[in-house]
């Protein structure tokens, strides 16, 4: 984890925050626990504090127990007392999309929260939000 200056939620995010976040991203994705897939993502998650969280795939023997870069980066971010996504950048070597089970885990904490997707070279190839790769979420309100 380490300090960012943010400007605030609202509005897009500043270039400099798009690149520092996409390289935070890259540079994880040494740390990625991949043995099995050797499907390497990294993730950079800014909070609304201004703090950037790091995450990578952590693998396991057994399949089903693994855990994706987004939701490492969430889980990290959210123990630490965070609950205000901004951004978050996801690095692949092919610039892969969040998995569902991601963009559920991510809309619990910020709907309007940006998502960069970051290919091999550490480039920026697409610009969403939460919202909009999750537009139907299920959230507090479903509940009775
Ligand atoms: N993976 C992620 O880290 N994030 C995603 O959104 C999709 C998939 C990981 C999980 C697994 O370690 C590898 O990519 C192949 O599915």
């Amino acid at each position: 984890m380490t300090e960012s200056p943010v400007a605030g939620r609202a509005g897009p995010l500043s270039a400099d925050i798009e690149t520092e976040l996409a390289a935070r991203a890259a540079q994880a994705r040494q740390w990625a626990y991949a043995p099995y897939s050797h499907y390497r993502v990294g993730a950079a998650l800014l909070t609304a504090s201004g703090r950037i969280y790091d995450g990578v795939n952590v693998e396991n023997a057994a399949f089903g127990d693994t855990i994706c870069a987004e939701r490492t980066a969430a889980v990290k971010a959210v123990s630490e007392g965070e609950r205000d996504f901004v951004a978050i950048a996801v690095a692949s070597a092919t610039a892969g999309m969040p998995c569902g089970s991601c963009r559920q885990v991510l809309s619990e904490f910020g709907l309007e929260a940006r998502v960069l997707i970051v290919d091999d070279n550490g480039g920026i190839v697409s610009r969403s939000t939460v919202r909009e790769l999750l537009p139907s979420p299920f959230g507090p309100k479903q509940l009775p």
